[in-house]
């Protein structure tokens, strides 16, 4: 099925008008200083300046500013001492770096965790009227690992004064102390007004905790979660835990989310989720298959923001995978986040989709605006340098099966193939441009299944120089990948099976300018 030729129909949308709109786009996009102007260098992506990243850490929103703090290591493009490190933004679309915010210290490296806005002060740091920001972290202790220890995992607290710009860590540290367990890491805390307590839910292995806490710095467990539910290919991590509403009803359902280091949909790391009911004591779910956020090979240790203006809940994740994130093959930089993304709940045939979708600062109205594209000519189209190295395309496809490829004149391409006929989208990555750095990487397609799409839905796809994000549907069903061409992809590329055109509605091009301008 795979190897199914399509040799019939080659479209290609065109859009000789759009053209224009994208050179411009480009103009603006290619003015990017030498240090975000690096090959395969996310343009809209957030990623460091320099050194190595991993997960997205304390996502966080207070007085007008957005924080990402991210799991650092500045010394190296491979994992080491972590740190947290900082960027601000005021719309989650352009960001500032910040200073580092915690340094490892005699306690331990500092691992993943999250942030909460203290607004009644319960932790008593706040001083004179100020709020403080509390960051909750693991203390990872490498020398005792190393000497075959098992009580390396920790939880610290830090807080700001100063929204983030300066941190003090808690002399009380740990507040949560572990002898006993060896994965005890990446706690996840949030206000929870039915009890007026903290919540915290962090992960052991195999299964996720849950603490009280009325100050931030006493613990008591409260109850466990997952031992003989859902995905177990890997090790749990990075959790969260979350009210939402479901759409077009008052109905409300608690979500876990948790990543697991392998065993994912794709090979690898993989984030699964669990819809159910949290009583203020226990997280309760029936659902007994795993469900996964992103069929995608690279979106792994994703959280939500704390505290969104709106309420929104606000989702960032790590765009990459265990299975290779050491080796990709970028230069003075490793690895970035996933476009931030709006989450909701639709509830289908009595299960719940949780869906992910680009907040609405990613609705680009304006580029190429077609109406129909009828696919039903063999000129191939190229658009110019660029364009499609950064850019979201989008377009209501009918339920039919067809092939979409972007590529480079070097004949690299990353495929897209809609099956209808086995409901599966069969993403392929084995010839989008550099794949050789590691076996895993390049060695076979991405599968997602997309049963019980509409008869008519939406295919959005943002590329930037190293990764491509594929929404259906609004969300329902993502992918998110990493592709790195060795030189733009300029060509797209729409082919059917049969002779029969098939039609596009709603056809949207847009280059999507660099947000790294000015920046040195
Ligand atoms: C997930 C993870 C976390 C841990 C962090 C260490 O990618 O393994 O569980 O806190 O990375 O950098």
């Amino acid at each position: 099925m795979i190897q199914r030729i399509y040799t019939l129909f080659v479209v290609v949308v065109l859009l000789t008008a759009c053209k224009e709109e994208v050179e411009k786009e480009k103009a603006v996009a290619v003015k990017t200083t030498k240090q975000y102007a690096e090959t395969y260098r996310p343009q809209y992506h957030f990623s460091p300046k320099s050194g190595w990243m991993n997960d997205p850490n304390g996502l966080v929103y207070h007085d007008g500013i957005y924080h990402l703090f991210y799991q650092y290591f500045p010394d190296a493009t491979v994992w080491g001492p972590m740190h947290w490190g900082h960027a601000v933004s005021q719309d989650l679309v352009n960001w500032k770096h910040k200073p580092i915010a915690l340094f490892p210290d005699e306690k331990g490296f500092i691992f993943s965790g999250s942030a909460v806005v203290d607004v009644n002060n319960t932790s008593g740091f706040g001083k004179d009227g100020k709020v403080p920001l509390v960051a909750v972290f693991t203390y990872f202790r490498l020398d005792i690992e190393k000497a075959g220890g098992i009580n390396t995992q920790t939880q610290g607290i830090a807080y700001s004064l100063d929204n983030g710009d300066t941190w003090i860590k808690y002399e009380g540290n740990p507040v949560l102390d572990n002898t006993t367990m060896k994965d005890f890491r990446d706690p996840k805390v949030f206000w929870h007004e039915d009890t007026e307590s903290w919540i915290m839910v962090l992960v052991a292995g195999d299964h996720a905790k849950l603490y009280r806490s009325k100050n931030l710095k006493d613990w008591n467990h409260i109850s466990d979660f997952g031992k003989e539910q859902g995905a177990h290919g890997g090790v749990w991590e990075c959790p969260d835990l979350f009210k939402l509403k479901v759409e077009g009803s008052d109905e409300e359902k608690w979500v876990l989310i948790i990543s697991i280091g392998s065993g994912g949909p794709n090979g690898g790391s993989g984030t699964q989720y669990f819809i159910g009911n949290f009583d203020g004591d226990n997280f309760i779910s029936d659902q007994t298959m795993h469900r996964w956020l992103d069929w995608g090979a690279d979106n792994y240790a994703g959280v939500t923001y704390n505290n969104t203006p709106n309420g929104d809940r606000i989702f960032v994740g790590w765009m990459s995978n265990w299975q290779y994130a050491l080796k990709t093959p970028t230069s003075t930089w490793r690895s970035a986040m996933t476009l931030p993304r709006k989450l909701s709940l639709k509830k289908r045939d009595g299960f719940y989709d949780l869906k992910n979708y680009p907040i609405s600062r990613f609705d680009f109205s304006k580029g190429l605006s077609g109406q129909k594209k009828i696919i039903d000519s063999t000129q191939p189209f190229n658009l110019t340098e660029n364009a499609l190295g950064q850019a979201v395309i989008s377009f209501k496809a009918p339920k039919k099966s067809f092939k979409l490829s972007v590529g480079n004149v070097l004949g690299e391409a990353t495929t897209l193939l809609f099956d209808m006929n086995s409901n599966l989208l069969m993403l392929d990555r084995t010839k989008s441009g550099k794949t050789n750095f590691n076996y895993e990487f390049g060695n076979k397609l991405h599968y997602m299944p997309v049963k019980d799409l509409p008869e008519e839905f939406e295919v959005k796809l943002f590329l930037d120089r190293s990764s491509i994000e594929i929404f259906l549907n609004k969300g329902q069903y993502v992918m998110t990948d990493q592709i790195f061409p060795t030189a733009a992809y300029t060509n797209l590329t729409i082919e059917n099976e049969s002779m029969n055109s098939i039609e596009l509605d709603d056809f949207k091009l847009q280059g999507i300018s660099s947000i790294w301008e000015g920046d040195d």
